[in-house]
Parts: C-alpha cells; structure tokens; sequence
C-alpha cells in the first residue's frame, strides 16, 4: 500500500492509474478505523482494480464547539487495518496541504441539509461538500463508498455528484453495528463506561419505531413521539433530534407510505452519535 501526503504526488498517480484504464474506487474517511469503515474498503476492493481511501479530519465540517480537537486519531493503526482491508493508496494530507489558505470558495446546499444533523450542526455539510469536492477532484474516482449510517451525509453527497455532473457513481452501504446493536463510530472511544451501556437505547429505540410502523403505525408524529419517550427513559444523553423524514428526499411526511429515514442524534459529555433506519414502505 503506497501512503501519499502531498496532492501533486496524488494527482500523478492517479493520472497514471487512469492511463492504464484502471478503475478506481475512492472511500473517504477521518481516520481512527473500525468495521465500518473496512466494510466500505472491502467493498470497494471487490468492485475496483484501485482502491483509494483518504483519512483527514476536515475542519471546516466541525462547528466552533464541537470535537475537531478531540477527534481519535491513529495513524499507524488506520495504516494497518487499511491496507488489510485491500486499500492499494491511503492519501493522508495535512490541514495545510488541503487548505494552504482559507478557501474563497463557499459551497451551498439549499436542500437536506435543513434538517436533521444539518439543522445542529450549522457549516458542518457544506464543509463536507467542500471537502469532497476537492477529494473527488484529486482521487478523480469512478465510484465513491458511503456508509448509510450517515444517511443524510449519503442524500447530500448523491445530490453533489449529480447536480455538478461529478462522473461518479454513489454506493451507500449498510451501518455496521456492535454485537449489541449499537452503530460503530470513531466517537465511540469517548463514551464513558456508563454512556457506552446507555448508547444501545439509541438502536433500540429506533426499532421500537420500526415495529410500529411494521404493524401498522402510519402518523409519524405517534412514531417519534413513541421513540423519543422510550429514549428519554433510557438514555442520560440529551437528545438533539428524532425525526421521520422522506428518503432521500429529506422531506417531512404525514403519511407512511414510501420510504423513509428514522433518525436520531443523542448528546453524551464528549460525544454525539447519531443512528437511522431506512424504512422501505414499497
Ligand atoms: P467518517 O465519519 O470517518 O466516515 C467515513 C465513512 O465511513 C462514511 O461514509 C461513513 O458513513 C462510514 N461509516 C462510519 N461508521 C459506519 C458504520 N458503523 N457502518 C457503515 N459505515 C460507516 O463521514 C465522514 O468521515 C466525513 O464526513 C467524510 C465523508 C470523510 C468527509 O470529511
């Protein structure tokens, strides 16, 4: 597996590979890997003669109090795991090689980005779209990764690539969750003991949704209503949001009657998660 820091070391590669008719599947990332992440490597590698990833904690997508600092990192660890995972290049820039100045470049999104994690967390997509839109400009891949336990990161980045005509195909797959059902992620590690046992609520909580909607269930309000309640009980975390929108539309609904995200998001002392369930209604 070849490490790359610099971005004309990138590009030449890449260019290289795209010569030689490779096809390359890019897998983006802030590091500090789990089964999660390797799922989409491992994927990706099935799917592609290329794989890249990239691990870079991008600050623009972190709010002004929220964890860029704290945010777990381990290089060497990632290194390993990813080359086992099949990654062929591992691209890991510096804040200063990505923004060598502030960027003059705003990008927007007036749509799903207004509601769910894009509601509390002000900046955070438009940092996300800023940051792929370089990335996918310097890996210049021909398929992207997603994980859909950032669904709405997945609905965001779907409409990137089509409205400015990325030649990119999207594949979102599937959250990878502990044994106990809780959805892995990189902020895990900064659960207290006590949290990490709280956390499952969240999971649980959203199948308790789940099964409503299964047996019959079609006003979402009684859907969040019910899933917020059982997640009050259960969960010392303050609860930002629960939310039952049109996927991937991101649109409320009054009736359950086609696909649908239910989502949550819980703030612990030193770390936010976030789960979803699609809803197929087809
Ligand atoms: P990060 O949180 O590191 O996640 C990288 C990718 O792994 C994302 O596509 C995410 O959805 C996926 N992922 C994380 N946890 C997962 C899980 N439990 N199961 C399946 N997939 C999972 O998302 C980001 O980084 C950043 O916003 C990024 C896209 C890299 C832009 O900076």
């Amino acid at each position: 597996m070849k490490v790359i820091r610099s971005i004309p070391d990138m590009r030449q590669l890449m260019s290289d590979y795209r010569l030689q008719k490779k096809q390359i599947g890019f897998v983006p990332t802030m590091g500090y890997l789990h089964e999660g992440h390797l799922s989409l490597m491992r994927e990706a590698n099935k799917e592609n003669d290329i794989v890249v990833a990239s691990i870079f904690v991008n600050p623009l997508q972190f709010g002004p109090n929220e964890d860029y600092e704290e945010y777990p990192r381990d290089e060497q660890a990632d290194a390993r795991q990813a080359e086992e995972a099949g990654v062929d290049v591992l691209f890991i820039p510096t804040a200063a090689e990505m923004y060598p100045k502030p960027t003059l470049m705003q990008l927007g999104i007036t749509d799903r980005a207004d509601v769910l994690c894009g509601r509390s967390r002000p900046g955070h997509f438009e940092g996300v779209l800023t940051v792929l839109t370089k990335l996918f400009h310097i890996v210049s891949p021909h398929k992207v990764y997603f994980g859909l336990k950032d669904a709405q990161q997945v609905a965001v980045v779907d409409a990137l690539i089509e409205d400015l005509n990325f030649p990119i195909e999207l594949v979102g797959l599937p959250t990878v969750r502990e044994a106990d059902g809780l959805a892995k992620s990189s902020r895990n590690v900064n659960l207290t003991d006590q949290e990490r046992n709280e956390a499952i609520w969240l999971y649980k909580g959203l199948q308790h949704g789940q099964q409503l909607i299964h047996r019959g269930e079609q006003h979402p309000d009684q859907v969040v209503r019910a899933v917020t309640e059982i997640m009050q009980q259960n969960l010392s975390g303050t609860i930002d949001y629960v939310e039952l929108l049109s996927y991937p539309s991101l649109k409320p609904v009054t009736t359950i009657n086609q696909q649908v995200i239910l989502a949550a998001a819980v703030y612990f002392d030193k770390a936010r998660l976030i789960d979803n369930l699609l809803l197929d209604q087809n």
